[in-house]
């Protein structure tokens, strides 16, 4: 392809370069130690966090008991994920995770507006799990009778949101924090400093190095695991000794419409099995072990999240989670169990340390692959001869994470991290599917072939069939419609293209399935979300004609490998 926007990577020269493991005189010198339980146990640690332990709240009060089915349709959107991560984990085992992937694929454009997409899953989904990290630690320090100034717990923008809404409501405002707050001149002196600093310290950590932050992060797994374990089966004796289910009944009570209006609360949870694949270049065998870490992390958070949802919506009723933004303990506070409550919050600080540990790791190693791509500065790429970290972009993400955390409200946040999280997964599945055929070796993974000829084609028939309704309506009104149902009619298109070119080319079915169920949960995320992605991307095909497009090493090399 001559268009320098599409330009490609090839595989050969990755893997030759890793072979090397020199680039431009500059050496790649990660440590390789992660194993298949390492990669597992960071698979856990990015998984496991803020969301289990928050938003499955909102998820439970939506759907009831059935939520379970939701944890276990967006396992297998996630599993599709998975497995087409894990193809490409087996072929280019570097450190750029869904960004290198898509530059072999679909050229330097698209692998920029991945990159750039995923700052939005690694450094602003930290935001939104340094925030929650906080109010469960702050949890906890109330439990050992510490109390910190309220305006030191809270960003400037969640205190104005709450101190505005009261006003609106005619409530009474004299007890907000925003009233209540120092003032700076003007401006109230109001921020969330446990989440800044639980920023900087975990940044020292990833900086120290990846050794260091391997034993912290098996630390922090095993314990959460461990907490997790013994809420589950103390809850479910519990219900078993209590002798009444009821809780659980009706098992749907809104439906599957009900249960389907969870989704993004539910994908956050999940968001982070994808991390490891930027740890390629610290592994032991990445080629054969990467794709395993990944499964198997997916399959113990699977197992993990069903029996959470099970023990809380059997303990009390699904009702009672309305705006409840911490359901675990909600439900042992209400069944006058306070105690547990703060095995809980310490579940959660660990569980959400963990979370912020890998991101904040996996966020430079993407800009280092990038950098080292030319299209960042090279100081992105620049690993620390002492610890062999990426350590300018390391401190850097360290910034862009915790500055925010002072200020800023997590609401938006969360839906940013899900459209650009889905958004990156969508092309790896697709990316997949124009992948050349490969020999590998014995031991390295290989993506089952299900041909998706005839079985692409009949499924999204029958999801039309299914939402017929809600897409003749859509497109009756379609003048008036709201950006939701434009988005729905948009993806209605996107899987009938799909099935023909699955029913042309034989298609392998799991990329096809993984693109579209991902594509899917996208297009339930509020349109006000999608507005400010799509600014989010303008800035980044700014920056990336400013800068990216002139540096590219593609165009310093020669020009059969630029193509
Ligand atoms: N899945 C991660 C969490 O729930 C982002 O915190």
């Amino acid at each position: 392809m001559s268009n320098p926007l599409f330009r490609k990577k090839s595989i050969d020269t990755i893997q030759k370069e890793y072979d090397k493991g020199q680039e431009d005189g500059q050496p790649m010198n990660l440590k390789k130690v992660l194993t298949v339980r390492d990669l597992t146990f960071m698979g856990v640690a990015a998984v496991i966090g803020a969301g289990i332990f928050s938003t499955i709240g909102k998820a439970a009060f939506e759907g009831g008991p059935g939520v379970i089915f939701l944890f276990l349709i967006t396992a297998v959107t996630c599993g599709f994920t998975a497995l087409c991560y894990a193809e490409f984990a087996s072929r280019v085992p570097v450190s750029g995770s869904a960004y290198t992937y898509s530059y072999v694929t679909f050229g330097e454009l698209i692998a920029w507006v991945i990159g750039w997409a995923l700052i939005l899953e690694y450094a602003i989904g930290n935001i939104v799990v340094a925030i929650s990290w906080s109010a469960y630690f702050n949890n906890l320090l109330i439990g050992m009778h510490i109390h910190l100034p309220d305006w030191l717990t809270i960003g400037y923008q969640t205190a104005k949101i709450k101190y505005d809404s009261a006003l609106a409501a005619g409530m009474p405002v004299n007890d907000l924090i925003y009233t209540n707050a120092p003032s700076l001149g003007p401006l109230k002196f109001i921020i969330n400093l446990p989440a800044f600093l639980i920023v900087v310290l975990i940044t020292l950590l990833a900086y120290i190095g990846i050794s260091e932050s391997k034993k912290s992060a098996n630390f922090m797994v095993g314990l959460k695991l461990v907490l997790l374990a013994f809420i589950v089966v103390f809850g479910f004796y519990l219900i078993a000794a209590d002798g009444s289910t009821d809780n659980w009944s009706p098992f749907l009570p809104n439906g599957m419409d009900g249960v389907l209006r969870g989704v993004s609360s539910v994908f956050f949870a999940y968001i982070g099995f994808d991390a490891i694949s930027t740890t390629a270049e610290e592994c032991k065998n990445p080629k054969r072990d990467m794709p395993k870490g990944m499964l198997y992390s997916l399959l113990i958070c699977t197992v993990i999240y069903i029996l959470v949802a099970l023990v809380i919506t059997g303990l009390v009723n699904y009702k009672e989670f309305e705006g409840v933004a911490d359901p675990l303990a909600y439900v042992f506070n209400k069944i006058n169990m306070p105690k547990v409550g703060l095995i809980i919050a310490v579940s959660a600080v660990a569980a959400s340390t963990s979370v912020l540990l890998v991101f904040q790791i996996g966020q430079p190693r993407i800009w280092m692959s990038m950098s080292r791509d030319g299209l960042l500065p090279k100081r992105f790429g620049k690993v620390s001869k002492r610890y062999k970290t990426p350590a300018f972009a390391t401190l850097i993400t360290g910034l862009l994470v915790g500055i925010p955390t002072l200020f800023i409200d997590d609401l938006l946040m969360t839906d940013l991290t899900s459209i650009g999280t889905l958004f990156a997964f969508v092309l790896v599945c697709s990316g997949v599917l124009v992948l050349p055929k490969i020999k590998k070796a014995k031991d390295q993974f290989t993506l089952p072939y299900i041909n998706a000829r005839f079985i692409a084609p009949v499924l999204v028939a029958v999801f039309i069939y299914f939402f017929r309704a809600r897409l003749l309506s859509a497109m009756e009104h379609l003048r008036t419609e709201s950006y939701e149902e434009i988005l729905f009619i948009l993806f209605i298109l996107v899987a009938i293209i799909a099935a023909v070119l699955s029913f042309i080319k034989r298609y392998s079915l799991i990329p096809v399935l993984g693109t579209l169920c991902c594509l899917y949960l996208m297009i339930t995320i509020p349109a006000k979300s999608w507005l400010v992605f799509f600014g989010w991307m303008a800035v980044g095909l700014l920056l990336y004609f400013a800068y990216g497009y002139k540096h590219s090493r593609l165009i310093q090399k020669s020009p059969a490998e630029a193509k």
